[in-house]
């Protein structure tokens, strides 16, 4: 609160420049008074020598009693006042009154009067406070107030202010990811200048091609191999992108800023930084709670995290395996070669067979240090079936799009074998 009622006046000068001219003009209006309060003696009573409407006059009499006395009061309230509450520069009062402070007393009385009710919706889940009409009557008011201007009253976002509604998320749709964002907030950062020059263009044309948008064929075949280079840590060898850094889908046909050549050259070049604020501190938890409700009931949201992606579930008919790693290695487990055995025998078999491996990590520790664990233990994988017989061509390595977690921690630093 303190931070909020500085005083605008940053010099001791305007602090007496307008209390001087506040109490000069209050004193001036009492000298004026008195000067027309003053009973002319007898013989002084004479026409001030105005003349309205030819024959109308008037006499310097003093102004009636009773309205001077009323001045009088007008007068003595102002200093009054002026002692008692702030008016005079950066002097407080002595009351100590203010407006802030009287809007933090209300807010508190508010939070007070409240807090039973917040407390409710903080121990339901979201989807269920998101079902429940008080509360979506409340998150509504508070999204116009606090994220409209932003998102927009209807929630559709605008260029570089995603659209709450849809199905695209830069941070996951689950009730968790989007409680996760309003409280810490997030920040998307496209770093400038990866590619330049006659690249930007094959890039941006390949990035077209990925939602099957109006391209030039030629430029995207040669921006092909930069992407993979260059994009793909972020967006994902297949361009679908990655929730845990906000890196947008490239393919699903839906853009933050636009879907024209300029515009996603200018992203390649110049880079984004893009902010979404933090409102744990402002609003607190239980306020966030019933805006991510809010923004979960809109539509677009997703029931749990996506499903694990074709490449983890077996195949129908074909073997699979899973092997599990110790926590923060990359070496394979004691009985690697017999839980291979399997899918080794029916690749061998069949020699159309491929398979496919899929590396995962556990949630402790860095997350991009766990991807690169998670592609070693594939990887080391990969090796062991080259040694089993079955040829490195026929091996898929396949990033999932969800790496980490599953299960316990035990289970999540897994590597998935399966034939397809
Ligand atoms: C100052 C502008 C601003 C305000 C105010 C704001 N947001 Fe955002 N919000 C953003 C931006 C910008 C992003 C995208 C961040 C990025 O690209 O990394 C975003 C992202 C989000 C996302 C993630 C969307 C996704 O696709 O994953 C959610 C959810 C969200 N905001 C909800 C809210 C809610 C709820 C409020 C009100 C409490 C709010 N925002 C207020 C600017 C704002
Ligand atoms: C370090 C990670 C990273 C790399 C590498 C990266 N991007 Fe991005 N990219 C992002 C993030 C994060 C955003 C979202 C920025 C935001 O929220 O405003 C983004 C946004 C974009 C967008 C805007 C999408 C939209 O919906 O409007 C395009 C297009 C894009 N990237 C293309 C590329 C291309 C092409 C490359 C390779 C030259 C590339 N990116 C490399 C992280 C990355």
């Amino acid at each position: 609160m303190n931070e909020l009622v500085k005083t605008e006046f940053f010099s001791e000068f305007w602090t007496f420049y307008i209390s001087a001219i506040t109490l000069a003009g209050i004193v001036g209006c009492a000298v004026l008074l008195k000067l027309n309060s003053i009973k002319p003696t007898a013989g002084a009573v004479k026409l001030h020598g105005h003349t309205w409407d030819e024959n109308l006059q008037e006499y310097n009499h003093p102004l009636p009693r009773w309205w001077s006395y009323l001045f009088y009061i007008t007068v003595v309230f102002g200093l009054v006042y002026l002692t008692l509450y702030p008016g005079l520069g950066s002097f407080k009062g002595v009351l100590g009154w203010s407006a802030v402070g009287q809007y933090f007393k209300e807010r508190d009385a508010a939070d007070a009067q409240f807090a039973p009710i917040f407390d409710k919706y903080m121990k339901m889940p979201v989807a269920a406070v998101a079902a429940d009409p008080d509360a979506k009557a409340m998150g509504e008011r508070m999204f116009l107030t606090y994220c409209a201007m932003c998102h927009g009253s209807d929630a559709k976002g605008a260029k570089g202010f995603p659209n709450l509604r849809d199905k695209d998320w830069l941070y996951g749709g689950t009730a968790q990811a989007i409680e996760t964002t309003v409280l810490d907030g997030r920040n998307g950062v496209m770093p400038p200048g990866m590619v330049q020059g006659a690249q930007v263009n094959e890039v941006a044309n390949y990035v077209l091609s990925l939602s099957g948008a109006k391209h030039d064929a030629a430029l995207a075949a040669k921006g092909k191999p930069l992407f993979e280079t260059v994009c793909a840590a972020c967006h994902g060898p297949d361009g679908k992108g990655n929730q845990q850094i906000g890196a947008p889908n490239l393919t699903d046909g839906i853009w933050l800023y636009g879907s024209s050549e300029k515009t996603i050259a200018e992203t390649i070049t110049k880079g984004r930084n893009n902010r979404m604020p933090a409102f744990k501190e402002f609003l607190g938890p239980a306020k966030v709670h019933i805006l991510a409700a809010y923004v979960y009931g809109l539509g677009g949201a997703m029931e749990a995290e996506p499903a694990p992606p074709p490449a983890a579930a077996a195949p129908a008919g074909g073997p699979s395996a899973k092997l599990y790693f110790d926590s923060g290695k990359a070496d394979l487990p004691g009985d690697a070669a017999a839980a291979l055995q399997a899918v080794v025998d029916f690749a061998k078999a069949n020699a159309a067979a491929k398979v496919a491996i899929s590396g995962f990590h556990d949630e402790t520790g860095n997350q991009a240090a766990n991807e690169e664990l998670a592609k070693e233990r594939a990887k080391a994988v990969r090796e062991a079936l080259k040694a089993a017989g079955v040829a490195e061509d026929r091996v898929e390595m396949r990033k999932p799009q969800v790496t980490g977690g599953g299960g316990d921690n035990k289970e999540a630093r897994r590597v998935e074998v399966s034939v397809i």
